[in-house]
């Protein structure tokens, strides 16, 4: 019986589009509003489902919200949030299974939006980007897989983002993989990864850089 992943959206998508391109088939894409990455997921047949976040109601009404819409099919075997940009608080986490996040920063360092603006601001020599598990603090769940990004002296914050969104694109569907074929597994919300990790992630990072 193959695994099962709900994929979170809010924008373009473009990570969404790596995953489904290296293979994994959502078994729905939800998003926090009307957007390019629903609209694209539409357009491949995916079921889709728009939990608007209401201002007024609160997090903890939309994370109800994307709760319901998540498990309105039952639970999935995994969650993704790929682009996902807001918030979840505990309503979500009622949730049984693993929920992951691509975040463009080497965690713990520049948590939060504008993580590549502040790697700029830092002047860091090296930045990246993170899979970690979701867990109610912010950015701050288990880290699963991570690539190095080296910062240009001549970087501005598109030619960084643009650099750090092409090893999200390898580093995402890399670790979903993993999860979906249960080289990694999660267990009491600790991660158990296969002795060799780090160096598939080496080689991972490696691959395709002249
Ligand atoms: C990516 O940089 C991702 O790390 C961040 O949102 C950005 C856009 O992602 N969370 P996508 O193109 O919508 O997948």
């Amino acid at each position: 019986m193959s695994r099962t992943v709900d994929v979170l959206v809010s924008g373009r998508g473009s990570n969404l589009r790596a995953l489904v391109d290296a293979g994994v088939v959502p078994r729905q894409v939800i998003s926090d509003k009307e957007c390019e990455a629903i609209y694209w997921a539409q357009s491949m047949g995916f079921a889709t489902a728009v939990v608007p976040f209401e201002r007024e109601l609160g997090r903890d009404a939309f994370s109800d919200g994307i709760f319901r819409a998540v498990t309105r099919v039952g639970e999935p075997d995994l969650v993704v949030c790929a682009g996902f940009m807001r918030i979840l608080t505990q309503p979500f986490f009622r949730l049984k299974c693993p929920v992951v996040n691509i975040h463009p920063s080497l965690l713990p360092a520049f948590k939060g939006a504008n993580a590549q603006q502040m790697a700029l601001d830092a002047a860091v020599l090296v930045t990246g980007a993170t899979v970690h598990l979701v867990t109610e603090e912010l950015d701050a769940g288990p880290i699963i897989g991570q690539i190095p990004v080296w910062r240009y002296a001549d970087d501005d914050l598109e030619s960084l983002q643009k650099r750090i969104l092409e090893v999200e694109h390898k580093l995402l569907p890399f670790c979903v993989q993993a999860l979906m074929r249960g080289d990694i597994e999660v267990s009491d919300g600790k991660l158990l990864v296969p002795r060799d990790w780090t160096q598939k992630c080496m080689i991972l990072a490696t691959e395709g850089r002249g």
